[in-house]
């Protein structure tokens, strides 16, 4: 018996579906069957996604309440429920900084994206997964939350996205939603690239950079959109990704 990855007659909603793993998510996705949305707001490349994928785009600040409520409530509007929601929306600021020098609007930037961001969305979301009888919201949080990460803020937000997604697990399960985190590896996005040359900077000439071996978007793509899916209906809690 053949099992090939299905989401047909799925809305999946993509939040930072505009570049990275959240493209390569969509791009899966709709590859998948799935009717896919893709919210950003890097609206240039977030219009070329949906195109690209015969989806729509939807702009969204997830820092902002009312820029998120007003894109769910949009995405509401025009499809009257959502069986997935998918937020890869994330940045990293602060790299390599020391902790002296680390000021707090960066820190305050960096949670109010990945922590508070993740929070807005899943709020936004639910009512529209219960209109779907049950649903699947799937955070991306990042192997930094449980060590190693470079910057004092992205680590400690995504510990947070990891708690807040413990948290919506055992009280969304009532309502047969399911929620799972995702923490990926190192993986070549814009994201790690400028981590790599913050890290490449700091070395200085001569310096000796580790060599890390980067992981394809579409490596952690697959996995989030098969989460997405019925067939990952007894996947529970954490899962870590190259
Ligand atoms: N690349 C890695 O090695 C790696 C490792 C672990 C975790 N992650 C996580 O994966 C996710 C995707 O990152 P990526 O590596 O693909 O980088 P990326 O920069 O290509 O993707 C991030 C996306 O989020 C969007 N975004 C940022 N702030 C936003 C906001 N306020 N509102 C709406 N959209 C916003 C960006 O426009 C972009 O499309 C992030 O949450 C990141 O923390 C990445």
């Amino acid at each position: 018996m053949r099992v090939v990855m299905n989401l047909q007659h799925k809305i999946v909603a993509v939040v930072g579906g505009a570049t990275g793993i959240g493209k390569a998510t969509a791009e899966i996705c709709a590859a998948a069957g799935a009717t896919v949305i893709v919210a950003d707001f890097n609206e240039a490349d977030g219009r070329a996604t949906a195109s690209a994928v015969g989806g729509a785009f939807f702009p969204i600040n997830v820092a902002d309440e009312a820029s998120v409520a007003a894109a769910f409530a949009d995405i509401g509007a025009r499809y009257g429920r959502l069986d997935a929601l998918i937020q890869t929306a994330g940045i990293l600021r602060g790299a390599f900084v020391p902790l002296e020098e680390f000021d707090l609007a960066t820190f305050k930037s960096v949670v109010d994206v990945n922590l508070i961001g993740s929070f807005l969305c899943a709020k936004h979301a639910v009512p529209l997964l219960k209109k779907a009888g049950k649903g699947v919201i799937v955070l991306v949080s990042s192997g930094a939350a449980i060590g190693g990460s470079s910057s004092y803020a992205y680590g400690a937000s995504k510990g947070g996205v990891n708690a807040l997604g413990i948290t919506l697990a055992n009280k969304l399960a009532a309502d047969h939603i399911r929620v799972n985190v995702v923490m990926p590896g190192n993986i070549d996005t814009a994201m790690k690239r400028s981590v790599i040359a913050a890290e490449r900077e700091r070395l200085g000439p001569g310096g000796e950079q580790q060599q890390l071996e980067l992981g394809e978007p579409a490596g952690v793509g697959r996995i989030l959109a098969w989460l997405a899916s019925d067939d990952a209906d007894y996947v529970r809690g954490m899962i870590q990704t190259r």
